[in-house]
């Protein structure tokens, strides 16, 4: 069943039950990695917003959490990337865990790495929820995730268009609809 939303129709993709599950099961796996370190969450906002509160609950583990923000896509085109809230410079010797809602070309996770490593930290990994088509020779691939999905711009659990849809429960590919002629 698809729902329309103003000029976009959206195709349902993956149901709060089943992203609820898989985010549990990322819970544990990552507790099962970091067991009795404390970990620095770095969730990248806006789009981690939904997905690392939710996992959070499912990480019983000694945390602090710091948020960044970048800024990449104008409407569903792949941009530059500018930050919006500037990293914490205090990850040195920490144990640093970055989150985001998904990779793609890995411009974004690419970024946020990059300068993490270069406050030298005691570990770095990361973790997102989608990952879009294969991974490249030599590219990004997140240490934790959710779910492989195919092509097609997605919504919905923190992920937007142009700002909307972060709040839908469920995750949806959007299939913009040409504009009706004036
Ligand atoms: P990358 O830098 O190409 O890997 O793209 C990752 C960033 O672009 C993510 O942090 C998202 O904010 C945004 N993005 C990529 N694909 C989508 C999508 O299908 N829907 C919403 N946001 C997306
Ligand atoms: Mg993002």
């Amino acid at each position: 069943m698809s729902a329309s939303f103003g000029n976009a129709v959206l195709r349902p993709l993956l149901s709060a039950d089943r992203i609820a599950s898989r985010v549990a099961e990322l819970g544990r796996e990552i507790s099962a990695v970091y067991r009795d370190q404390e970990v620095s969450l770095v969730p990248i906002l806006s789009g981690a917003l939904v997905f690392s509160a939710d996992l959070v609950r499912h990480l019983p583990l000694d945390m602090v959490i710091h948020m960044c923000a970048l800024h990449s896509y104008q409407g569903t085109q792949p941009g530059q990337v500018n930050w919006r809230l500037p990293l914490p410079d205090t990850l040195s010797g920490q144990h640093v865990l970055v989150v985001d809602d998904i990779l793609d070309t890995g411009q974004t996770l690419g970024r946020v790495c990059d300068a993490i490593r270069r406050q030298r930290p005691a570990s770095l990994r990361t973790c997102v929820l989608l990952s879009r088509g294969e991974i490249a020779p030599g590219g990004l691939a997140a240490d934790f995730l959710g779910f492989r999905i195919d092509r097609g711009f997605v919504v919905g659990y923190g992920l937007d268009f142009n700002g909307r849809y972060r709040n839908l429960d469920s995750i949806a590919i959007l299939d913009p609809q040409p504009e009706p002629p004036a």
